[in-house]
This record gives structure tokens, C-alpha cells and sequence, in this order.
């Protein structure tokens, strides 16, 4: 038997629904507790600095919850740093960012960063923040992150789910595969994510070195499906009542 592997919820796209249309709804915090019944592990979110999607109250709210394992994924910004080091999440894992980007697109460049990332990594950690560095599957990117101190590297699956064949599909699943060992042999734990869902998930969930994956954006598009029917239902009922 394998050991087991950790599922973090991003419920980032849960907060864009709501900016969409300036509502209350729907609920980050409620959202989250669902995810953790549901089996989730952690809750992952992403303040990113145009706050397009999850606001800073939502990470404070999560977080002074108290029993839910917050991982604050963040750009490596001075501003970022304050904010992680006064709300004080379980886990940072520092992100590239771009403003004009649809999503995260690439990993962070450790190697070609190391100072900034290493000042970084140091900061939060004497804040008792556990951190992780989101990198692309390369070996110079493992050593660069075990270097700069991080406790984990969340591997960048983006280039896996994107593959547009079959062969090119494997090919990145070697590389991932390669990472993780790699990783794992420089005393880093082991995350993965970016466009993971059911039909792509289960080779990487299958590596044993790998003992996180945090996944967003399929499972809240999943949750449109599994859950559309019962909301017209619902909304079906209530008018149907109001004309009894
Ligand atoms: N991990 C990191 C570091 C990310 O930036 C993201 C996207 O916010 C994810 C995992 C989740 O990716 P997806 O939403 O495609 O499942």
C-alpha cells in the first residue's frame, strides 16, 4: 500500500463568481468547509496582487477559522510577505506572477533568482510559515529550492495537462516523475498542481514521492455540473410554493 496523498481545494474561481457580480455570494469560508467535509485536506488560495479573484479578507477569514490548513499561494513581494507574516497561514507557496496572465504560467525561476527567493523564503519561515516554491519540473529548479531553503516544491503540472498528445503527454509525465525523485533525494517535500482533473490526475497522482496536489479550477467547473441540477430545483420549488 502506498502512502497516502494529500488533496489541497483552490477555491480561488469560487471568489471570482462572486467579483463577477459584487455579491456576497458565494462564500469562501462556505465553500472551503464543504471542500474539507467533502475530503480535502487544505485550502489553497491565490491573493493575487490585482485581487481579481480572492480578497485579503478572505484569507483572513480562513485563517482565523483556525482549523483549516490555509496554504497562501503569493507572489515573492514585500507586500505579500506582510500580509502572509500578519495573517500567518500554515503554508505560503510562492508564486511567478503576472498581472496581464490568464493563470499561473510557468514556474518560479529559483535558480535564476536566488537571493530574492532565498530572503523570501527565510522571512516567512522565521514567521513559522512553511514554505513551498512553484517550479517547473527541472532538476536546476529542485536544487535552486532545496539551496534557498524551502521545505517543498510544488512541481508545475501545466506543461502535463496541456501536452497535446498522447507521446508529448508522457514525455512531460517523465519529467515530472524525474523532478519529484529528484525533490525527494534533496529532502524536499513533494506538492504538484496546474490543471489537474479526473481524466489527467491519476498519473501523477500515482507517484509515490508526490504526497500533495492542489486543484481549483476543474473541480469548481465539475462542481457546475454536479451541482446546476439541484440548484434549479431548488429555485423551481421556490417558485412553484409561491403559487400554491
Ligand atoms: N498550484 C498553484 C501554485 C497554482 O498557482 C494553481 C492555480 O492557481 C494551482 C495549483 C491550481 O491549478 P488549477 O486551478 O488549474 O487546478
Amino acid at each position: 500500500m502506498k502512502q497516502p496523498i494529500r488533496l489541497g481545494v483552490n477555491v480561488d474561481h469560487v471568489a471570482t463568481l462572486r467579483q463577477a457580480r459584487g455579491t456576497t455570494y458565494p462564500d469562501v469560508l462556505a465553500a472551503a468547509r464543504l471542500a474539507l467535509e467533502a475530503g480535502a485536506d487544505s485550502i489553497t488560495v491565490h491573493l493575487r496582487e490585482d485581487r481579481r479573484h480572492i480578497q485579503d479578507h478572505d484569507v483572513a477569514s480562513l485563517v482565523a477559522e483556525g482549523d483549516i490548513a490555509v496554504n497562501l499561494e503569493m507572489a515573492v513581494t514585500d507586500e505579500m510577505q506582510g500580509i502572509a507574516e500578519r495573517l500567518r497561514p500554515r503554508d505560503v507557496c510562492f508564486v511567478p506572477e503576472r498581472r496581464e496572465e490568464l493563470t499561473t504560467e510557468g514556474g518560479l525561476d529559483v535558480a535564476g533568482d536566488r537571493e530574492r527567493v532565498t530572503a523570501a523564503v527565510a522571512r516567512l519561515a522565521a514567521a513559522g510559515i512553511r514554505v513551498a516554491l512553484f517550479v517547473d519540473p527541472e532538476p536546476a529548479q529542485m536544487a535552486a529550492s532545496a539551496a534557498a531553503g524551502a521545505a517543498a516544491v510544488e512541481i508545475h503540472t501545466g506543461a502535463y495537462a496541456d501536452a497535446a498528445d498522447a507521446a508529448a503527454r508522457e514525455a512531460q509525465r517523465r519529467r515530472i516523475a524525474s523532478a519529484a525523485v529528484r525533490a525527494r533525494e534533496l529532502g524536499l517535500e513533494v506538492h504538484a498542481g496546474h490543471g489537474l482533473h479526473a481524466d489527467n490526475v491519476a498519473p501523477i497522482a500515482a507517484m509515490e514521492e508526490i504526497v500533495e496536489l492542489n486543484i481549483g479550477h476543474a473541480l469548481v467547473a465539475r462542481a457546475v455540473f454536479v451541482g446546476l441540477g439541484a440548484a434549479v430545483a431548488e429555485m423551481r420549488s421556490a417558485m412553484s410554493a409561491a403559487r400554491d
